[in-house]
């Protein structure tokens, strides 16, 4: 029988902007999860990242499973009013589509899900970020699975060395899902030519090319494709099977100490450093800085072990700093240049009315000159 983790989350209203959901809302989404989810689900933690709670399910009955999915629909739904009634800002933000069709992907919340038959011991990562997008796990995922220089099994250890196979994903096709996939090592660089652009090219899933097992799933919902406008960042979550024929636990969190600068920050319309942060965090900094945080698991028969926080060590305090001093140092050329996103990704519209009204006030030097000559030439 094959164990799913299903993850799910979304955005549904937080205490003095978009900071962090209030403990009434979290106690309430949690009495609402231990009432419904009756026999369908063998067992559930909630943690929230930002202003973003997510669901961790595990269950026997696959992925993308429609009684599953509808529980998190109904509990955020019920978590809405609860936010609404709250005075929450926000309240349901991520609930994007009225009624609940089968599947929330494609609805707003996002979804990770792995399904695998457990090994004789499970041990796997469950990824949360804030104010960011899913391209922000793009280059800790490179690193972690494709280069040695980040994960020494890729040369010591027999399995890791056939490589990695990337499912990634064109996120910004919208008809459908458009995909390709390759192998490390020997399509590394086209993963890098793809990887290098985080707002087109997403990583969906990774598959060891040893065993065939999947490793790693991201969600990789686009809020604006859905809405077609601005209702908020991504906030990815992804799911990361971990030791034996996978990279460790370290090997996967290593890269995090980059800090990368990635889309989103302050009206998901900024470029910030990605802040490996503590389970239940908020956000502060110019509504920001990214954020991500990592609970380490065990499961067997579906039973969780309690999270441990795989950020809550010394080593990341001195990180936190000097990603906190590139914050600082990128908010000192506050819109200019790299600091804002490039004019397509920008989240909010009122530029756009701006800049049309400056086209009206443009005008063509050599042209205009050359007209004026012209009308001068016809008068005399
Ligand atoms: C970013 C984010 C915030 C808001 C900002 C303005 O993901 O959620 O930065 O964009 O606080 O919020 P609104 O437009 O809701 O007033
Ligand atoms: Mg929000
Ligand atoms: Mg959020």
């Amino acid at each position: 029988m094959k164990t799913t983790i299903t993850a799910i989350k979304a955005d549904i209203g937080s205490i003095g902007g978009h900071i962090c959901p209030s403990k009434k809302l979290l106690t309430s989404v949690e009495n609402y999860i231990k009432e419904y989810k009756k026999d369908l689900i063998v067992d559930y933690r909630i943690s929230y990242t930002g202003d973003d709670i997510a669901f961790l399910f595990t269950h026997f009955l696959g992925k993308d499973n429609k009684d599953v999915h509808k529980l998190a629909w109904d509990t955020f739904k019920y978590g809405s009013e609860v936010a609404e009634s709250q005075g929450l800002y926000g309240a349901g933000q991520d609930l994007l589509k009225d009624s609940f069709s089968g599947n929330v992907k494609g609805m707003g919340p996002a979804v990770a899900e792995l399904s695998f038959k457990e090994r004789p011991n499970e041990p796997f990562l469950f990824f949360a970020a804030d104010k960011t997008d899913p391209g922000a796990y793009n280059l800790p995922m490179y690193l972690s699975f494709s280069d040695p220089m980040y994960n020494s099994g890729l040369i010591l250890s027999s399995p890791m060395s056939k490589g990695f196979r990337f499912k990634i994903m064109d996120v910004s096709h919208t008809e459908n899902d458009r995909l390709i996939e390759l192998n490390t090592p020997e399509d590394l660089y086209d993963i890098a030519s793809l990887l290098r652009d985080p707002e087109r090219f997403v990583v969906e899933s990774i598959d060891s090319v040893d065993s065939g097992e999947q490793a790693v799933s991201v969600s990789t919902t686009r809020l604006r494709n859905i809405a077609g406008k601005y209702t908020g960042k991504d906030d990815p979550i992804a799911l990361v099977r971990v030791q034996g024929s996978f990279p460790a636990t370290g090997e996967v969190l290593a890269p995090y100490n980059i800090g990368p600068y990635v889309a989103g920050f302050m009206r998901g319309s900024h470029t910030g450093p990605l802040m490996p942060v503590k389970q239940n965090t908020s956000v502060s900094f110019f509504d920001g800085p990214p954020v991500v945080s990592c609970a380490a698991y065990c499961v067997r028969d579906g039973i969780l072990t309690e999270p441990v926080d795989a950020f809550d060590h010394p080593y990341w305090d001195q990180v936190r700093t000097r990603i906190s001093e590139k914050a600082t140092e990128i908010r000192k050329q506050g819109f200019f240049g790299n600091a804002m996103l490039p004019y397509s990704e920008l989240e909010y519209g009122g530029i756009v009315e701006k800049l049309d009204k400056l086209e009206q006030q443009f005008y063509n030097r050599d042209k205009d000159v050359l007209s004026e000559v012209e009308e001068t030439d016809m008068v005399s």
